[in-house]
């Protein structure tokens, strides 16, 4: 029977052997084997299937790591997942894994900003060039590519800015080019676009966002294909880069309902922009404008959109912002997203990093909405009064 991936998520891992609908959680530093035999022998199977679940110390994983992993392969349709502790991690673990001192990488001007301060900043300390192209004008990227340019990094759509870019162009010019790609892929996660299928050669989700989808835990996937599989493998294994039991179990719990959480999240996101796109005091940054190049390009890739989107208003009133912002009750003001809750946040100029090609005035601000899985009703009136201190 070929069941559709909603169903798979709710029938996997289950635990025959101890008759529990859910994978018991295997907490392990040593694994024990019966004699010096069955060691060898499972790490000549480690050897021979590198992705199938053989493992002869903790650090490696246990089975409750790899149900995760399962099931995260299926869901991005991609050759293997690693698991990292921190969705951070596996931004790092990704460009660490194909670049070498005197490489370079270019990416996305609008890129998330720790992932900007990493690439400037740190890997600049190991002889590893970052350029940052601008995610509307995709020729940035084609004049930036030098001989020594290993890896395109996307992150789409922008962090706090949302520019959706043309993926297709960036894959076909990575291919031209003989360069390896990556993408953030947090916001949509693989239930409204898969990376890995269309092209990219690595994949990036944080799990602690949609996937875990209830505040509590952190974590991060690293989806790839054959083809740098045994670098990354290499990376992983060289860093200890790995998710531990308890959060693996956590992660897999979630994923039970992504589909149906994502699917509410984004419904209840359209009812709250359809309400915001009618107002004039700043521009909604969410794919809502069927004429706008952004809207375009979601609709070009993506099945979906999730509950996260952004408000460009324009006042020189800083104060009214933060009063709008604090006058908000439904949505606690935090960072992440991708929970149950209703989230804001101000964006201050620090947080969206050194951008070149942000374009943002003096008297321009960034708010973050996350839509969560409130009645949207409620969410619209408690935005509804507080958008009356916004001058
Ligand atoms: C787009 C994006 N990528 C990666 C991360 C990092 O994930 P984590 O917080 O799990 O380390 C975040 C966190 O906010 C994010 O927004």
């Amino acid at each position: 029977m070929n069941n559709s991936f909603k169903t798979f998520l709710k029938h996997t891992a289950k635990d025959f052997h101890n008759q529990s609908v859910n994978p018991p959680v295997v907490r392990a530093s040593t694994i024990i084997f019966k004699s010096m035999q069955h060691i060898r022998k499972t790490q000549a199977k480690a050897q021979k299937n590198p992705i199938g679940g053989h493992y002869d110390y903790g650090r490696q994983g246990t089975s409750t790591t790899h149900i995760l992993q399962k099931i995260l392969t299926k869901l991005e349709e991609s050759y293997h997942v690693f698991t990292t502790p921190t969705g951070f991690g596996a931004v790092f673990l990704a460009i660490f894994s194909v670049t070498r001192p005197g490489d370079e990488i270019i990416i996305t001007d609008s890129v998330y900003s720790p992932t900007r301060i990493l690439t400037q900043d740190f890997l600049k300390e190991f002889n590893i060039k970052a350029v940052f192209y601008d995610p509307h004008d995709l020729k940035t990227i084609e004049k930036n590519i030098t001989k020594k340019t290993k890896l395109i990094f996307v992150e789409n759509p922008g962090s706090n800015s949302f520019e959706f870019q043309d993926l297709g162009k960036i894959i076909s010019i990575a291919k031209k080019n003989k360069i390896l790609t990556a993408i953030d892929n947090t916001w949509a996660t693989p239930y409204y676009f898969k990376p890995i299928k269309f092209g990219f050669d690595m994949s990036i989700v944080s799990a602690t966002k949609y996937y875990s989808g209830h505040s509590d835990v952190m974590g991060g996937s690293l989806a790839v294909n054959k083809k740098v599989f045994n670098k990354v493998k290499t990376a992983e294994r060289n860093t200890g880069l790995r998710l531990g039991p308890d959060d693996a179990y956590l992660i897999t719990r979630g994923l039970r309902t992504l589909d149906v959480r994502l699917d509410r999240h984004s419904e209840n996101a359209k009812k709250v922009a359809e309400f915001l796109s009618k107002n004039k005091k700043f521009k909604l940054l969410y794919p809502y404008k069927k004429d706008s190049y952004n809207f375009r390009m979601w609709k070009k890739y993506y099945s979906g959109a999730s509950g996260l989107m952004g408000l460009k208003i324009k006042s020189k009133n800083t104060n009214s912002v933060r009063k709008f912002v604090n006058s908000l009750k439904l949505f606690g003001y935090g960072y992440s997203w991708g929970g149950f809750e209703s989230l804001v946040l101000h964006q201050e100029f620090r947080e969206t990093g050194n951008r070149k090609y942000l374009n943002l005035a003096k008297d321009e601000h960034l708010v973050r909405l996350h839509i969560g899985l409130e009645d949207p009703s409620d969410l619209i009136t408690d935005i509804n009064q507080a958008l009356k201190h916004l001058k």
